[in-house]
């Protein structure tokens, strides 16, 4: 059997140990390194998977043969790390969002085409199924001419959570509150599935928990193909509902809950005719998981992760492209900032 890709993870926080356990069910990938400022998060972790522990990034890559490094870090500094990582040459997949500004983001941009590595960004629900076949039924133009999209996240986060490290709900390493941390999840799936998005119009406010960034936001969008939309997501519906993405066009709509697609009509599949007031969804099926990441961010299931760094390994191994590479994972925070933008001068933004 060929040699095994040779991870490091770098933050041994809530994410890290997903992705520790989405790697060792790959059977080509071995993780041999984790670092963590926090030597006793980074023991934990190591003397799980027997791995070596470190606390600093720079000591890792001095010392350790490894193909790819995975950072898992507050947001704000997965730039200065990923760019860390690819000058010393090692393939690097980053946590999402890829950043939450623009100047690192084209900074990891110009380090990752300067070096050559691969960068791919977390965006898992990219890879689930209900996602994919959507997507796929987009580029056959099976839904007619989009018109309508949305992304809506009524998720609850505690006190209690936020509270859990200083960086949770800041500017300067959040990025954001919950459209940058926890609904860019969605905002990514939306503009995937609608297409690009032309200029959006956002209120935010902070209106549960004591944070400097915001837990509750709307924003109206206009995508470039002529489409509508809207986001509304907030971190303060008690006690957390599912996440629906909806995509209607005027040849079929499908309606994705909790990842999984609970509606799906087309014209082309019809066995009825549709009357001029159409049709009603028949069999919608109840979504009911109280184990969805809505109420409990540790309840991430690592498969979503572990296709995402199996894509890295085919990625290396075609010298291709990552699914979602660092020009991808740009679009949804590019929508955020807009929104962002868009409510502190309360006018309609275009993005560039
Ligand atoms: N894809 C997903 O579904 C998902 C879910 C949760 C978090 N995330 C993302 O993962 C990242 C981390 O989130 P988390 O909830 O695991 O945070 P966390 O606070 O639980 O863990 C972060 C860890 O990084 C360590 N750290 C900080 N600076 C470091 C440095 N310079 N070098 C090494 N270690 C350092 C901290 O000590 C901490 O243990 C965030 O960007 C977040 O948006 C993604």
């Amino acid at each position: 059997m060929a040699e095994k890709f040779r991870f490091g993870i770098v933050g041994c926080g809530v994410i890290g140990p997903v992705h520790a356990e989405a790697i060792a069910s790959l059977p080509d990938a071995q993780l041999v390194t984790v670092v963590d400022l926090d030597p006793k998060k980074a023991q934990k972790l190591a003397s799980q998977y027997g791995a070596t522990p470190y606390t600093h990034l720079q000591q890792m890559l001095d010392h350790e043969r490894v193909d790819v490094v995975i950072i898992c870090t507050p947001s704000g500094l997965h730039g200065e790390l990923a760019c860390q990582v690819m000058r010393s040459g090692r393939h690097v997949i980053v946590e999402k969002p890829m950043e939450i500004s623009r100047e690192a983001i084209d900074e990891m941009l110009r380090v990752q085409q300067e070096t050559g590595v691969k960068l791919a960004v977390i965006s898992q629900h990219r890879f689930d199924p209900a996602s994919r076949q959507v997507h796929d039924l987009v580029e056959e133009k099976a839904f007619g001419r989009l018109v309508l999209g949305n992304a809506i996240v009524p998720w609850w986060r505690s006190q209690e959570y936020y509270d859990s490290g200083d960086w949770r709900g800041t500017w300067k390493l959040d990025g954001g509150g919950v459209l940058m941390n926890q609904s860019i999840h969605s905002i990514d799936l939306l503009q995937w599935l609608m297409g690009p998005v032309k200029s959006v119009f956002g209120y935010t406010d902070t209106l549960v928990h004591r944070m400097e960034t915001e837990d509750v936001a709307v924003a109206v969008l206009r995508f470039t193909n002529g489409a509508l939309g809207t986001i509304a997501a907030t971190t303060g519906a008690y006690p957390g509902v599912t996440t629906h993405i909806e995509i209607f066009g005027d040849k079929g709509s499908a309606l994705i809950e909790n990842d999984s697609l609970s509606f799906l009509h087309l014209a082309r599949d019809e066995k009825e005719k549709v009357g001029a007031y159409g049709a009603t969804p028949k069999e919608r099926k109840e979504v009911v998981d109280a184990g969805s990441t809505s109420q409990n961010p540790a309840a991430l299931s690592a498969s979503g992760h572990a296709l995402q760094i199996a894509d890295m390994i085919r990625a290396i191994r075609e010298n291709g492209t990552p699914i979602v590479d660092g020009y991808a994972a740009r679009h949804p925070v590019e929508i955020i900032l807009s929104i962002y933008e868009s409510a502190r001068i309360c006018k309609e933004v275009i993005l560039p």
